[in-house]
């Protein structure tokens, strides 16, 4: 497997956390997704004004990386404007962990926090869809 630039990756992510529609939190994200295909997908969060809709970037990256026919991943990219690196919400967790294998992720701030983590680690023991085979 070849290794991941993650400047690269953090790169575009901050590219797309400029086109972050968060006109309610001001809370802008952005998030970069590299494919096993080498192809880098991005998303940015998508808020709205019945709030509990809000989609967040990772997913919303995940979705671009479907669209386009890629549903394996070698590494995701997060960028956030808190002060401390802000990981991945549950909802995002679960998402992520129905695309196996694992893969690295880094949670970046515009400041230049980081958290160095994987899927696996964020949703330890996660339900996937292997458990829907074994009925
Ligand atoms: N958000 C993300 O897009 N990703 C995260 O990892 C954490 C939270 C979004 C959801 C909402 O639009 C805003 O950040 C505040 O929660």
């Amino acid at each position: 497997m070849s290794t991941v630039d993650w400047a690269v990756l953090k790169a575009k992510a901050l590219e797309v956390q400029k086109r972050a529609y968060a006109p309610y939190s001001g809370f802008e994200v952005g998030a970069a997704l590299l494919g096993d295909d080498g192809e880098i997908y991005v998303g940015a969060n998508v808020e709205n004004a019945s709030y509990g809709l809000c989609l967040c970037a990772e997913r919303s990256a995940v979705a671009a990386a479907l669209a386009a026919g890629t549903r394996r991943f070698r590494a995701l990219a997060v960028v956030t404007p808190a002060e401390r690196a802000a990981s991945c919400c549950g909802t995002c967790r679960q998402v992520l962990a129905e695309f196996p294998p694992s893969f690295p992720v880094r949670c970046f701030t515009n400041g230049g926090d980081e958290v160095v983590t994987t899927v696996d680690e964020l949703l330890p023991y996660a339900f996937g869809p292997s458990h829907l085979n074994e009925v």
